[in-house]
């Protein structure tokens, strides 16, 4: 059987994973006192995201857990306030990622959680590449970043990320990437059009939240209006054939995460997930954890508990190590040395 040692030793990679939701009680305590602020609710449900205390859903928004776990992301990315503080947050993070046998990640983070750094991005994100190139000088994984915009944000909002993207070329930043709820923001594909598509001209790689706050609409316009490379979720493919076969036909892998699903409410249990679904149609799927640390759980432990879901024996978690390396916008002689 595919136990959580044997996950540990493929060499693999992460491609759907939020910086924002990799800190351990342990950092938030440190962080929190630095602030002088006090948890949000006690530490033992400090990380359940359906009683976490967070401000109340504004008058008339649709109810989501998703939103309130966004919350929580805001409250942690908020007591992160000195240069120092963000690069060991980065660098704690690859120190994540290594443990459980990650060699290559592809990591999320959304300004908009970052809230004592509005204007300062620069900054932000060169405190975040000197903890990562200090990770890697320690032989820790190979970490590269992804800019993501918010779904609630304006098409002008988008235009200064991708403008600053473009004409700064911050170091480890390969990538422009969405997230946030799609439910409580309704479509918004045609809104960062414009967005995505001078990212992509500019050869910055692309990786679009989509099919999970949202239905295949949503994947469809990550892929017509976004020009997404890779999808993040795009678990509610599964529900459109046509979709199916474009993601086949295009090589267009999904960054799942079944247990975020689950801790979101998006299926009631591993059995009714379509990850075997999307698979057995041929498409690139990866699994990762999305918010390892404030869901409670990591990597190898995901993987393993797939396998045992789903029936994976070595063969299909090898196959998976290897399709997570493809997946990513790890530099192609890397890649290499990992396939
Ligand atoms: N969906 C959308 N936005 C997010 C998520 C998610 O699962 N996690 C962190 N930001
Ligand atoms: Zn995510």
């Amino acid at each position: 059987p595919v136990d959580e040692t044997l996950v540990r030793l493929l060499p693999k990679a992460e491609v759907h994973v939020h910086l924002e939701g990799c800190f351990d009680l342990a950092d938030l305590l440190e962080l929190a006192k630095a602030a002088g602020v006090g948890l949000p609710g006690p530490a033992a449900t400090l990380f359940d995201v359906d009683t976490h205390d967070v401000p109340a859903e504004a008058p008339g928004a649709p109810k989501s857990t998703l939103s309130a776990f966004l919350r929580f992301l805001d409250w942690e990315g908020g007591l992160v306030r000195t240069p120092e503080q963000a690069a060991r947050a980065a660098y704690r993070f690859a120190a994540r990622e290594s443990a459980s046998g990650v060699r290559y990640a592809d990591v999320i983070v959304n300004p908009t959680h970052w809230g004592a750094w509005h204007g300062r991005l620069g900054e932000l994100f060169a405190a975040f590449a000197a903890g990562l190139d200090e990770a890697e000088q320690d032989g820790l994984a190979v970490v590269n970043l992804c800019a993501s915009l918010l779904r609630q944000q304006t098409p002008a909002a988008a235009a200064e990320l991708v403008d600053w993207l473009v004409e700064a070329r911050p170091v480890r930043v390969v990538a422009l990437s969405i997230d946030g709820d799609e439910r409580a923001a309704g479509r918004t594909g045609p809104r960062f059009a414009d967005a995505f598509r001078r990212a992509a001209d500019a050869g910055i790689r692309r990786t679009v939240h989509a099919g999970e706050s949202s239905g295949p609409q949503g994947v469809w316009d990550a892929l017509d209006l976004l020009r997404a490379e890779r999808i993040d979720h795009g678990v509610r493919a599964a529900e459109d054939p046509a979709l199916l076969r474009r993601l086949v036909d295009e090589r267009v892998p999904l960054g799942v995460c079944p247990r975020s699903n689950l801790a979101l409410g998006l299926y009631p249990d591993r059995a009714s997930h379509p990850l075997p679904a999307l698979l057995a149609a041929g498409v690139a799927v990866t699994v990762n954890t999305d918010d390892p640390a404030a869901m409670g759980y990591r990597l190898e432990a995901e993987w393993a508990a797939c396998a045992d879901a789903y029936g994976w024996g070595l063969a299909e978690v090898a196959e998976l190590a290897r399709a997570s390396v493809r997946a990513s916008f790890a530099p192609p002689e890397l890649a290499a040395s990992l396939l």
